[in-house]
């Protein structure tokens, strides 16, 4: 099927395509959102890969697939390296998480969303499947106020210091897992207030950037690499600071780091090493979350919530969609 739009290769990414990367998260999120509560992580993930996948063989790109379900042989589809879209168009890196937060979905749990990225050819982190260290903190702060290396006492008196508060009035978000048990007992020692979440980091990311309406001052932790260069790309369009390190604790997974370019295993990443060029980033709601009201089902009506951000020109919208019975959602 074509778009009946047509991208000259070598243009920058177009704002066309904005709204059509809003078609594709709103796919995967509806996909996705048949299958919330049904306790089936892979059916759910599933869904939103079909429909992801589908969506984007649409679009006037050559994109290529740097971030996505893993590698060749263990993920059939979307894996890192499929070339995706019509080729009539640019050529560009496609990041995805189809379903970031499949836990969450399955048990119907607020905050999973169905994200993805579009940057120019060549600009974003093509980072395995590996765990990663990670700090980010929202705009508006001094270059340097956080470092990735530097205590989680240091980082945090350096951000009340910048933010002009008491380091006790600061809230970080941490993903609730046995090991950061340490990092957490240092945080609230200083009386800083920790929110942990169960899953959902891309998310939670991005909440450092509206600290006056999420209560979120900082990401700190580990977390799953790909979810990082998606956050990444967020922030590069929103502003904020991030670093970052890939952790390859084991011969395999230094060997499949450098096979995809990472020579230096102990790097310390900035937010542009992690996306550096023109970037679109889409995210829509599965389930109802801080950041996006999920899929309403009911009636004749589909409602989805999307957010889509572009480096570009900083813009940030909301889109509230309608999808009406007889549209190709219900054929899904
Ligand atoms: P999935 O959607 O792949 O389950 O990822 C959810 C998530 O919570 C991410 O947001 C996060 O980066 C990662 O998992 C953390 O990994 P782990 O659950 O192994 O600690």
């Amino acid at each position: 099927m074509s778009l009946g739009i047509t991208v000259q290769p070598g243009q920058l990414i177009e704002r066309i395509l904005t709204l059509e990367l809003v078609r594709v998260t709103e796919r995967a999120a509806v996909a996705s959102a048949r299958l919330r509560g049904r306790g089936n992580e892979k059916a759910a993930d599933q869904a939103a890969v079909d429909a992801m996948r589908r969506e984007l063989n649409k679009l006037p790109i050559d994109g290529t697939v740097v971030i996505g379900e893993g590698e060749r042989d263990e993920a059939p589809m979307l894996f890192i390296g499929e070339k995706v879209g019509n080729k009539n168009g640019p050529k560009v890196d496609i990041a995805v998480d189809p379903l970031e937060g499949t836990t969450l979905c399955a048990k119907d749990m607020p905050g999973s969303i169905a994200v993805m990225a579009m940057a120019e050819s060549g600009t974003l982190l093509a980072a395995p499947d590996v765990y990663m260290h990670k700090i980010a903190i929202g705009p508006g702060y001094p270059q340097g106020t956080i470092d990735l290396d530097a205590s989680p006492e240091e980082n945090l008196n350096n951000l009340a210091k910048a933010k002009g508060v008491k380091v006790n009035e600061l809230t970080a978000l941490v993903l609730d897992r046995p090991r950061h048990v340490e990092l957490i007992a240092a945080i609230r020692k200083l009386g800083a207030g920790v929110r942990l979440i169960s899953d959902g980091d891309v998310a939670g990311i991005i909440f450092t950037t509206q600290p006056q309406e999420t209560g979120i001052d900082i990401y700190l932790g580990i977390g799953a690499a790909p979810e990082g260069v998606l956050a990444a790309g967020a922030l590069r369009c929103i502003g904020g600071q991030m670093q970052a390190r890939l952790i390859l604790d084991t011969e395999e997974t230094r060997a499949r780091a450098l096979q995809m370019g990472v020579t230096d295993p102990n790097r310390k990443y900035d937010m542009t090493d992690l996306a550096r060029g023109d970037v679109i980033v889409a995210a829509t709601g599965v389930t109802d979350g801080g950041l996006l009201k999920g899929v309403k089902f009911g009636g004749p009506i589909i409602t989805t919530e999307t957010i889509v951000y572009r480096s570009a020109t900083g813009t940030v919208r909301r889109i509230y969609g309608e999808h009406r019975e007889l549209s190709k959602f219900h054929l899904d």
